[in-house]
């Protein structure tokens, strides 16, 4: 068993490029943002605990996201190795992880900060069907704006805090897997095709 990290700032592309990971390897992916917007949605006590940090843009505590993957990896889905995207996301959760399944490769997509604000503030997501849109970069298509949704933590104001957060508590993670060895990095602030075409270079 082995897996892939997506790994990147906020609004750096993660969501957008995974799948074309997923069609290329056939790994599930496993986004721990998703899982916890799905739990707050569904009122769960992990989806309570974790609303105010996510709010905030602050990281969630480490115990809490580490249970979610333990559980996750369980899953028969998992067991040839997963996409992970947005974990891990502290070096404790990156230690945490290395017990449990191997990483063959970090993929890191680079943007400058200056270019996430608007990323973040125009991206809307279909609701019916998961698919990430931009109100500049990728527009929907016409017939489906009743169904289109902005994520409450996507304001210029918690955006700035994510930056923060991702630069004091996730960006040390690079170093962290250069030294294993794992690090790829991909230039992320062009069109969402060519850094596709550079990601899948990568997994030839
Ligand atoms: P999470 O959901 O993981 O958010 P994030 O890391 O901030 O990443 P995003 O989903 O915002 O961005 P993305 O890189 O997927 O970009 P996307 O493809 O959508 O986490 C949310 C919160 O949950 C965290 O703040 C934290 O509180 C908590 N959390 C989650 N995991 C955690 C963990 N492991 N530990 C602790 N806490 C955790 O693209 C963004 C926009 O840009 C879209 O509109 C898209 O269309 C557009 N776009 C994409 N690529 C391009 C391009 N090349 N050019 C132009 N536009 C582009």
């Amino acid at each position: 068993m082995s897996s892939i990290v997506l790994f990147g700032p906020p609004g750096a592309g993660k969501g957008t490029q995974a799948t074309a990971i997923m069609e290329k390897t056939g790994l599930p992916q496993v986004s721990t943002g998703d899982m916890l917007r799905s739990a707050l949605s569904k009122g769960t006590n992990l989806g309570l605990e974790a609303k105010g940090y996510m709010e905030a843009g602050d990281l969630v505590p480490d115990g809490l996201i580490l249970s979610l993957i333990e559980e996750r990896l369980k899953e028969e889905d998992a067991k040839n190795g997963v996409l992970f995207d947005g974990f891990p996301r502290t070096i404790l959760q990156a230690e945490s992880l290395a017990k449990i399944t191997k990483v063959s490769m970090v993929i890191s997509i680079e943007v400058p900060d200056d270019n996430i604000v608007e990323r973040i503030v125009g991206r809307r997501m279909d609701s019916e069907t998961g698919e990430i849109y931009h109100i500049k970069f990728k527009p929907a298509p016409s017939g489906i704006s009743d169904r289109l949704i902005q994520r409450k933590d996507d304001t210029e104001e918690t955006v700035r805090s994510r930056l923060n957060a991702y630069h004091s508590q996730t960006a040390p993670l690079a170093d962290y897997y250069s030294n294993l060895g794992v690090l790829e990095k991909v230039n992320g602030n062009r069109n969402i095709i060519d850094v596709t075409n550079s990601i899948l270079e990568l997994l030839v």
